[in-house]
């Protein structure tokens, strides 16, 4: 029988125990459902304890995932991180497969599982190991810049990793190294428009899309300000570039985040998946959340359910071949070992750099 939490019960101890977690979110879970959800986060925090575990969790997980489970929570660049420092024995990745296959690149020592195989992405799935071959046999001599987006295949032909933390930074390094002014950079198309529009080097980019962020228009931010007058609108960059143009920041889910806290701005607009406004609210007591939603449905996979299932059973294990992980563990590491930027990656800059083309493939 598959976990719906019905097994547990709701002791007081239960509740005295996740109490943390619900003063977090209690303003977005209702009484009723932490009812349900309270006794599987006490059981899978006691597997995780019994079983030498981590669950990392990315910013768009759903909050009684996030405040309730995750050890270590944040964007891409962040859990890739985690990854490669924790010493757990068991990862469970509360994130997409391309996460979980990036953990285990990272630690091929420790057991990495991802609570539903079918946690994809429409940018990991827009590319093959194949196409990145021909690529360079086009472009020979350009270093190839992937986004983690990408499955360990894509990051085996790799020269260095990016997020979008950390993507105008890749690029010029990469540019420096190589010696040349020019690079590829992949597969997310919109990623590298905005990355163009920050820098002087030239971009041969792919034509991939993340299929939550491509939705948004300029036209809809135009009338969210019109609508809640005020409002500050923080983008992710792999929106169109005409929505960056119209926001006010721009940056990945953890540089949306520290916005929010360190600002503290009157009202706020995050132009990103869902749950991301419900996770930076419980921290951001003052802040007004104007809230236009588009889902990831993979992100939207992973549940406590399947999380507590993955603990109790071991599944589904993430393995990569080793001769792939070793070279893509190169392409990854690289990125993790550059200094922190000189000036964060906030794609601010948008509105000064108009119209700057890349070359797509
Ligand atoms: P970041 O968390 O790195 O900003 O990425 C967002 C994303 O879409 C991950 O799938
Ligand atoms: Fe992929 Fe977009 Fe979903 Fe992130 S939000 S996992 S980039 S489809």
């Amino acid at each position: 029988m598959a976990a719906d939490g019905s097994q547990f019960a709701f002791t007081p101890e239960v509740e005295a125990e996740t109490l943390p977690a619900w003063e977090k979110v209690k303003r977005h879970v209702t009484p009723m459902e932490w009812r349900a959800h309270a006794p599987l986060i006490a059981e899978i925090n006691r597997l995780k304890r019994e079983k030498n575990a981590v669950i990392l969790a990315h910013n768009y997980m759903t909050p009684e995932i996030f405040h309730g489970v995750g050890d270590y929570v944040g964007d891409s660049l962040g859990l890739a991180k985690e990854a490669a420092k924790s010493d757990a024995a068991v990862i469970v990745q509360a994130g997409v497969h391309f996460m979980a296959e990036t953990s285990k690149i990272l630690s091929p020592e420790k057991r990495v599982l991802i609570p539903d195989l079918r946690a994809g992405c429409s940018l990991a799935s827009s590319i093959t190991g194949a196409d990145v071959r021909l690529i360079k046999q086009r472009y020979p001599g350009l270093p190839v810049v992937t986004y983690v987006n990408t499955t360990a295949d894509v990051k085996a032909e790799t020269d260095i990793c990016c997020t979008s933390a950390n993507a105008v930074q890749v690029v010029e390094e990469a540019a420096r190294l190589w010696g040349v002014d020019k690079v590829v950079l992949i597969p997310d198309e919109f990623l590298a428009r905005n990355v163009a529009r920050q820098t002087d080097i030239g971009i041969i980019a792919w034509k991939g899309r993340c299929e939550v962020h491509e939705r948004f228009t300029a036209e809809d931010i135009l009338e969210i300000k019109a609508a809640y007058p005020g409002a500050e609108v923080l983008a992710h960059p792999e929106c169109p570039a005409e929505v960056l143009e119209v926001s006010d920041f721009a940056g990945s889910t953890a540089a949306m985040n520290d916005y929010v806290l360190q600002r503290k701005p009157k009202r706020v607009v995050l132009i990103t998946e869902c749950s991301m406004a419900d996770n930076v609210a419980a921290d951001a007591h003052g802040t007004e959340f104007v809230r236009p939603c588009n889902l990831c449905p993979h992100m939207k996979r992973i549940s406590l359910e399947n999380i507590y299932e993955a603990l109790l059973h071991d599944r589904h294990e993430v393995t990569v071949d080793p001769a792939i992980a070793e070279r893509a563990r190169l392409a990854v590491q690289r990125m993790i070992d550059l200094p922190p930027p000189a000036r964060p990656a906030r794609y601010d800059l948008v509105k000064a750099r108009h119209h700057v083309d890349v070359e797509l493939i």
